[in-house]
């Protein structure tokens, strides 16, 4: 399978109720930008990447047309999210569909991982390759971990082969859609394809490529970008 043209989509709907904030948590200031600034151009400095789509809620009244006139060229704002990150995955790919081949890459990213390099994404493209599958950033669980039951400690689960997913995530638009129409209530894209009983490429990355769930979250971010070279 030969590998065509590297779409991102950027699902950017959620409402960010864990960081308790007044406005969605990707408009919420970083560095001097709305958060959501941050990845959207990272993904438009990738010059493998061809459009960042992003998708919006279709009453989002935040985002900050005016901070994004430079990204022009290959920024696109699509105003279909959906009731969960999966649906407005779902609905992003659908609205793709007339402009993207079924076999062309489209990565996924949080909006909310604002630290993302394009190093990192240019680490997953170059691993991934032609995979027939696709794969997704991720690090390996440094801490012991604990599966809880009633406030007690249940079971120790063995981390030597456990990692935690982040984003981007890549994979066919054909596969990926296929995948979210059969499993809708996945957290991450691979994780819909892993339902199809295919077994995505995992692609070591850092930690720095946090999401930003917390409200402290956004001072180490702020950190991560201040002090990288
Ligand atoms: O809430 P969480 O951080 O897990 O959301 C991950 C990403 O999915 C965020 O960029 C958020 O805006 C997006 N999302 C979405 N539509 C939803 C819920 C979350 O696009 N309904």
């Amino acid at each position: 399978m030969a590998s065509t043209s590297y779409f991102a989509l950027v699902p950017a709907a959620g409402g960010g109720a864990r960081m308790g904030a007044e406005c969605p948590k990707q408009y919420l200031p970083l560095a001097g930008r709305p958060l959501i600034r941050h990845a959207l151009a990272t993904l438009c400095a990738v010059a493998l990447v061809e459009r960042v789509y992003v998708v919006l809620a279709p009453d989002d009244t935040f985002w900050p047309e005016a901070e994004f006139t430079d990204l022009a060229a290959k920024l696109r704002v699509l105003r279909c999210g959906g009731a969960t990150r999966a649906e407005s995955v779902a609905n992003g790919l659908r609205a793709m569909a007339g402009i993207v081949a079924a076999d062309d890459w489209v990565l996924v990213h949080d909006a909310a991982r604002a630290c993302l390099t394009v190093d990192h994404v240019e680490t997953l493209i170059r691993t991934v390759g032609n995979d027939a599958v696709g794969g997704i950033l991720a690090v390996p669980v440094a801490d012991t971990v604990k599966r809880e039951a009633y406030g007690r400690i249940a079971a120790t689960v063995p981390r030597d082969s456990l990692w935690q997913a982040q984003t981007p995530q890549m994979f066919r638009h054909r596969m990926l859609a296929t995948a979210l129409a059969a499993a809708p209530s996945v957290t991450d894209e691979a994780s819909a394809v892993e339902a199809l009983g295919l077994k995505p490429k995992l692609v070591a990355a850092d930690t720095t490529n946090l999401k930003v769930t917390y409200p402290f979250d956004l001072h180490l971010a702020e950190w991560i970008l201040a002090n990288r070279k």
